[in-house]
């Protein structure tokens, strides 16, 4: 089963195909599901900025199309002295996949740097508790 130190490389290699040459900001992300399998994203801009994609986002997207729905664990990556965060939209996107002890890290070229839970990343998500009747 991968560690963190092969979530680690599969993000940093994801990163090197991000496509962002309206920000020059590349991000990587890789996630581990329960059974196992890594599944990997980066950022694809467009030139119609908000048509843009987050890293997490391509990761979770991948995830799903090869039928798996669960996060067990997640690693971001960019070139950045203080590590990444999630944005707010990838927090909620990867709280649908997460229960609230998902341990998401935050890493820059040199390594991970940090961690957060996801109870920590989106405190008092909204979910579908809020839903019931
Ligand atoms: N970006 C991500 O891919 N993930 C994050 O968590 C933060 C931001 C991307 C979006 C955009 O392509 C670039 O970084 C600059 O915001």
């Amino acid at each position: 089963m991968p560690d963190e130190t092969d979530l680690f490389e599969a993000a940093r290699a994801a990163r090197e195909n991000a496509y962002a040459p309206h920000s020059g900001f590349k991000v990587g992300a890789a996630l581990r599901t329960p059974s196992g399998q890594v599944y990997v994203g980066c950022n694809v801009e467009n030139i119609a900025y908000p048509e843009g994609t987050c890293a997490e986002a391509g990761a979770i997207a991948a995830m799903a199309a090869a039928g798996e729905y669960a996060i067990a664990e997640m690693t971001v990556i960019a070139d950045s002295p203080v590590p990444i965060t999630p944005c707010g939209g990838c927090r909620q996107k990867i709280a649908e996949f997460s229960s609230a002890d998902v341990v998401v890290s935050l890493a820059n070229l040199q390594g991970p740097v940090t961690s957060l839970s996801v109870a920590e990343l989106l405190p008092g998500a909204f979910g579908p508790d809020h839903m019931e009747p």
